[in-house]
């Protein structure tokens, strides 16, 4: 195990025999372990999240892996930002316990060959532009719940699907860890807090907060019992001449398994992706 330069000294391990290790001592101390995943670049919203799970453990992993296998060839794998020795700096003023940030040799085996689908929930919406994204996504996560073997783990909402095919693949898969979700953090005018806002440059930042209140208004619409598709379609062409192109779903589904909603009845949630220039927002509510 090896320490980090933070302040705070919050350790850092890159294998899972030191993670296995750490969390082994943990337990036999009668501890409970946290889990939350993240791909770095550390916003409020993952901090929110790492608060979340120590109210629900003893002791918090956080892990902090890029995961090529969600990225298709032509997206941000290489630009993601990598900014591990901030991150740790963000993380040691929290409760978090311990980094968990593995080299992507540790975490995929040279001819590793399984693959994980989760089907149903994972079609459509972000699935529909980015077919490999969900797939990528549950394998890591498989993989590092297996390699910490956590208690609980906490995501956000803010990936809203990712959640529900999380907790979908969990149950499928009788994983031994309760998900728990974390509520979308934003900024005061409205954006969700997410790594890639800071690819936005300073036009495109003062549009983005159009998206949450596009998203709020139409919600108000449909509550008030306007026609589901009509609403939609109008939403899209106010995204449209605010600047967002192309918007790749501005959906009503229901918000515990996603069912797609041509009528409103609750719990049901309005999720949206759209492109800003070059960087793509998701964001979503509860209607
Ligand atoms: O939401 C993310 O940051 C990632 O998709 C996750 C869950 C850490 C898996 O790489």
């Amino acid at each position: 195990m090896s320490l980090n330069q933070s302040h705070q000294e919050l350790p850092i391990v890159r294998t899972i025999a030191e993670l296995r290790q750490q969390v082994k001592a943990w337990r036999q101390q009668g501890l409970t372990v946290g889990f939350v995943p993240t791909m770095g670049a550390l916003h409020q919203g993952h901090l929110s999240l790492v608060e979340i799970a120590a109210e629900h453990a003893d002791k918090v992993v956080v892990s902090i892996f890029v995961n090529p296998t969600q990225f298709a060839p032509h997206e941000d794998f290489d630009a993601y930002p990598r900014t591990e020795v901030s991150d740790a700096a963000a993380l040691a003023s929290t409760p978090a316990s311990l980094i968990y940030a593995p080299n992507a040799r540790e975490v995929y085996a040279e001819n590793h060959s399984t693959k994980i689908s989760v089907d149903g929930i994972s079609e459509g919406l972000c699935a529909a532009t980015r077919p490999h994204f969900f797939g990528g996504v549950a394998l890591v996560v498989t993989k590092l719940l297996l390699q910490c073997l956590p208690d609980i783990a906490v995501f956000g909402e803010k990936d809203y699907q990712q959640l529900l095919v999380i907790k979908r693949m969990v149950r499928d898969l009788n994983i031994p860890v309760d998900i728990l979700s974390g509520p979308t953090l934003r900024d005061p005018d409205g954006l969700a807090t997410s790594s890639r806002n800071a690819y936005l440059s300073e036009a495109e930042r003062k549009i983005a907060p159009t998206l949450h209140a596009t998203l709020q208004e139409t919600a108000e619409i449909i509550r008030s019992g306007a026609p589901v598709d009509r609403t939609l379609e109008e939403a899209i062409q106010r995204l449209s001449a605010a600047g967002f192109d192309p918007i790749d779903y501005l959906e009503l589904r229901s918000g515990d398994d996603l069912t797609p909603l041509t009528t409103y009845q609750g719990p049901a949630r309005l999720l949206v992706a759209a492109r800003l220039g070059d960087t793509r927002l998701i964001d979503n509510i509860a209607v």
